[in-house]
């Protein structure tokens, strides 16, 4: 039965057969500008859902959860998510706020990883978040909050075919 399973696991497909080209090299100074031309090629290729990503948090302990989330946005303040501060992911950043974000487009065999520190944003833009999810039906959640990631590194990673991966780094001299 585990043989089975293994064997199931070994023989599943990693990445299309076409892949798009990374150049490093041309890659803009501005890793946000790089994201949101990445994110327009997950849409073009049919990624569904190219804004879900996971989110990690460590406990007290330093033990590390993650879970899906939607990025929000992206600008000066940093990436932003929301949830609410009474989850558990919100106890963690109150407690310690640091993260780390994970996307993954297969289509594309693309990663983005960005981690950082965590700060809360607006109670205003929070509302304002919360009223323009799919399923508000007008009433206020006082506990939901928006944050926002500001990187201290960002890592874009490209598949290739002949295992010669590429990963491309941002720093923290990237983010003045
Ligand atoms: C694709 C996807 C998107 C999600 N987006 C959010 C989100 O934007 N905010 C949120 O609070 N939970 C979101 N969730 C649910 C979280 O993954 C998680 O189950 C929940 O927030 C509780 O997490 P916690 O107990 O670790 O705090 C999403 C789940 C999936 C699968």
């Amino acid at each position: 039965m585990s043989e089975t399973f293994r064997q199931l696991l070994h023989g599943l497909p990693d990445f299309p057969d076409v892949l798009p080209e990374f150049d490093p090299a041309g890659a803009p100074a501005d890793p946000a500008v790089l994201f949101r031309q990445w994110l327009g090629e997950a849409l073009d290729a049919g990624v569904p859902q190219p804004n879900a990503c996971s989110l990690a948090t460590v406990d007290g302990l330093g033990g590390p959860s993650s879970r899906m989330l939607i990025l929000k946005d992206l600008d000066n303040d940093g990436w932003h998510f929301a949830t609410s501060r009474a989850s558990r992911k919100g106890r963690e950043l109150a407690a310690n706020p640091q993260a780390a974000l994970n996307f993954y487009w297969q289509q594309q065999g693309r990663q983005v990883r960005v981690a950082g520190g965590v700060v809360e944003l607006s109670a205003a833009a929070s509302a304002s978040d919360w009223h323009a999810r799919p399923a508000a039906d007008g009433s206020d959640n006082p506990d939901w909050q928006l944050y926002a990631l500001r990187p201290r590194e960002i890592e874009f990673w490209q598949a290739r075919h002949d295992r010669r991966h590429i990963r491309h780094r941002y720093g923290p001299e990237s983010f003045s």
